[in-house]
């Protein structure tokens, strides 16, 4: 074992680590009956974030159960629109939902309050007292795209169709809210990592609805401004980027351009071109399909062992996307299983 003896974080240095590191995203969540206990005792899901008690036991659940290599921090991407102002609410059945910011004035009215995010900061210093040394705390935002499609529509159930106009045909606007969000992110994940966070993970969950030319100006640039920003004061806390959903060939100049450490790849992009075309740039995190979690049995197991069989060791092992409610606990147990009997194959 390296000294410090973190799979996690010392992969993301570019360390060789002895065994695949393994975490979930979305690994704390309702597919949890402990989860669905503790979820009870707030009165909504934003109170439940901004609950430190109820925040780091959420976190630190997954880690009871099944004992992964990372703790991501119990929070939302959407607190950063809270803090800047926007009405945000969870509703039951329907996701978030936000009052719109559809033009300048509105954008202009938003005013940054990061007091109300030091709960979140109380959260990752008690985590950070309650984690097993061998296991890495994660932070996290939205990127800077995605929380502007969420910011601009108000809510994600009909995709997100003003963002995308802006994207197309008002760019001055939407670059006006890159700058916003820019910011706050950044002094958002500064206090992260300031609180504990020891690398951080940023989520464009909708990268995949621009096209190439947009892709570069709103996943690309803003992100690579972030994570140069980022480094300039904390060189040493290593940045996931997970622009999901977009083409092999956008993962690859993402991968390329961006700065990222390590690069969280979805369910869609071939094995065979993670192998041959990103961790070849960087080491890579992903990709079991959620569903195949939810299926268990041969699939998934035949998917674990592709997994094992095509991408080298330069891999933390984790799903494309979320975890999905519906999954049974005794197909995450057999996961964890086979991930840590797996041999490592020669690279
Ligand atoms: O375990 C973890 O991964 C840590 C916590 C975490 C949550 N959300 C908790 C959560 C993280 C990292 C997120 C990120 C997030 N939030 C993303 C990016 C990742 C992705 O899924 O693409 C996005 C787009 C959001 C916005 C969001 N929050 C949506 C669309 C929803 C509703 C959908 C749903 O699953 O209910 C949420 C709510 C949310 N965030 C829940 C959890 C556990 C469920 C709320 C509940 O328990 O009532």
């Amino acid at each position: 074992m390296s000294e410090s003896d973190k799979l996690v974080l010392d992969l993301l240095k570019g360390k060789e680590v002895l065994q695949r590191p393994l975490w979930l995203m979305r690994q704390a969540g309702r597919y949890l009956p402990e989860y669905r206990m503790l979820r009870v005792q707030a009165k909504n899901f934003l109170d439940f974030c901004l609950t430190p008690e109820l925040a780091t036991e959420a976190t630190l659940q997954p880690i009871r159960r099944f004992g992964f290599d990372a703790a991501i921090l119990f929070a939302d991407i959407l607190l950063v629109p809270h803090a800047l102002g926007q009405d945000l609410q969870f509703l039951d059945g329907e996701g978030p939902v936000l009052e719109a910011v559809t033009d300048e004035a509105a954008l202009r009215n938003l005013v940054w309050n990061m007091e109300l995010l030091e709960p979140v900061f109380k959260t990752l210093r008690m985590v950070k007292k309650e984690l097993p040394d061998e296991t890495t705390l994660l932070g996290f935002a939205g990127a800077p795209w995605t929380v502007a499609c969420y910011m601009i529509d108000g809510r994600g159930r009909q995709g997100f169709p003003r963002a995308l106009a802006a994207a197309s045909q008002n760019p001055d606007f939407l670059q006006h809210f890159m700058t916003v969000l820019h910011q706050a992110t950044l002094e958002y994940l500064g206090c992260q990592i300031e609180a504990g966070a020891e690398a951080v993970q940023l989520f464009d969950s909708w990268a995949g609805l621009l096209d190439d030319q947009q892709f570069r100006r709103w996943v690309i640039e803003p992100t690579k401004k972030l994570i140069s920003a980022l480094k300039a004061e904390y060189a040493d806390i290593p940045v996931i980027g997970f622009p999901r959903g977009t083409s092999p060939e956008n993962y690859r100049a993402f991968v390329l351009e961006t700065g990222v450490d390590t690069l969280g790849v979805d369910n869609n992009i071939p094995l065979a071109y993670v192998r041959g075309h990103l961790q070849s740039v960087k080491p890579v995190q992903g990709n079991l399909d959620p569903e195949l979690l939810v299926q268990g049995g041969d699939p998934m197991r035949n998917a674990v062992n592709d997994i094992f069989k095509t991408l080298n060791p330069n891999h933390i092992f984790n799903l494309g996307h979320g975890v999905l409610q519906q999954t049974p606990l005794e197909h995450v147990a057999e996961l964890v299983k086979l991930v840590r009997d797996a041999q490592q194959q020669p690279a």
